[in-house]
């Protein structure tokens, strides 16, 4: 089999995305996933996506003897791609051992089977780790700030072991991508961000909200100091961000890279407020949308948005799609969803 790359959360709403893309780039990835936040549907949709059966291990990444069995008998994996973790920022206040044991053990897991191994290691950050930063838009020099919880913590103590790792081992070329705020669905509506309980993003909160299955929309503030007083975030299309997955890959495959660990911001370098979203969506799809102006949220920063030079320069990607592309392929997925009665 050419060009192997393990996806670990292959079957999760961004590893769905990027299975697509390297299967587009002539890769063959790899799926595992243990469906703790995704549907075994999701396979059935990539095969029908790509006409292309897939390999898929149900396993638990902390399962580490699993992991290792799994590794060893494929010699000929050229990369790993690890989106695996718990990634609700609010849970992870409530349940920080949780977030703690699985992001570092799954994280471990695939670390340790490739002890003594060729790694070429892409891995799932996130623009949380730069906290409010000082300047904007905010580059890959910024300073790592406290991060406000404990999901944001495991991605930056993560990085930081991964630097750790790359230096001590020649063997470990390793990407950390920081992402800012995925959004939107694959234009084929077969694959998007799988509702599990009430959505706490802004984007799957609006198309739930559109299609009568929440109440009206609360907007978190509107008291912030940015151009209508609602927050502003770099809103990046999951189709772009699943693309810079695959610009990793063959960074790493060509092997020129001046060092083993580098990070890159993955954004559009363009802010929305909240209310631009909002406008955006109704006019881009033609639906009035109900929304009302409320409390600032617990923990929320009030405007980010991210300077992509160097991954234009050096990773060589950028993003093609804009904030209508976004919301009209979002919303096209929640309507597959309602056709689908997948709730
Ligand atoms: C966006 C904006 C809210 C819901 C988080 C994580 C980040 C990543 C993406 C995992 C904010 C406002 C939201 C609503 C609102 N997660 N909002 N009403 O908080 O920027 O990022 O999710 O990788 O790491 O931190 O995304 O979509 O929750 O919020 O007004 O009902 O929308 O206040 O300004 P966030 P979000």
């Amino acid at each position: 089999m050419k060009k192997q790359i393990l996806v670990t959360g292959g079957l999760g709403y961004i590893g769905s995305h990027t299975v697509v893309a390297l299967l587009r780039a002539g890769y063959t990835p790899v799926i595992v996933d243990n469906l703790n936040n995704s549907r075994i549907g999701i396979l059935n949709q990539l095969e029908e996506i790509t006409g292309t059966m897939l390999e898929f291990y149900n396993i638990n990444l902390c399962n580490k003897p699993a992991v290792a069995e799994l590794v060893a008998g494929k010699p000929e994996l050229q990369g790993v791609i690890h989106f695996a973790a718990h990634k609700a920022v609010g849970e992870s206040v409530a349940e920080p051992l949780k977030y703690y044991a699985n992001n570092f053990e799954s994280l471990f897991s695939v670390l340790q089977a490739f002890e003594g191994r060729q790694l070429n290691l892409v891995f799932s950050s996130s623009c949380t780790v730069y906290g409010q930063p000082d300047t904007l838009p905010v580059s890959e020099a910024a300073p790592v700030k406290k991060a406000e919880s404990p999901y944001g913590n495991t991605k930056q103590v993560a990085e930081e072991i991964l630097q750790d790792i790359a230096k001590a081992d020649e063997l470990k070329n390793i990407i950390s991508l920081r992402y800012f705020n995925p959004v939107g669905a694959h234009e084929s509506a077969l694959i998007g961000e799988l509702p599990i309980g009430v959505p706490q993003n802004l984007v799957p909160f609006i198309t739930q909200s559109a299609i009568g299955k929440r109440g009206s929309i609360t907007v978190f503030g509107n008291d912030y100091d940015t151009p209508d007083g609602s927050c502003i975030r770099d809103y990046i299309h999951v189709v772009d961000l699943a693309e810079a997955h695959v610009a990793a890959i063959q960074m790493q495959e060509q092997g020129d890279a001046d060092n083993n660990y580098d990070v890159f911001n993955i954004g559009t370098g363009r802010g929305y407020t909240v209310l631009e979203v909002i406008k955006a969506f109704e006019e881009v799809n033609g639906v009035k949308l109900n929304y009302q102006i409320g409390a600032r949220r617990e923990g929320d920063i009030e405007k980010v948005w991210g300077d992509t030079t160097k991954s234009k320069q050096v990773l060589g990607w950028e993003a093609k799609f804009g904030i209508n592309e976004m919301m009209e392929s979002a919303w096209k997925w929640e309507k597959y969803l309602e056709q689908n009665e997948i709730h």
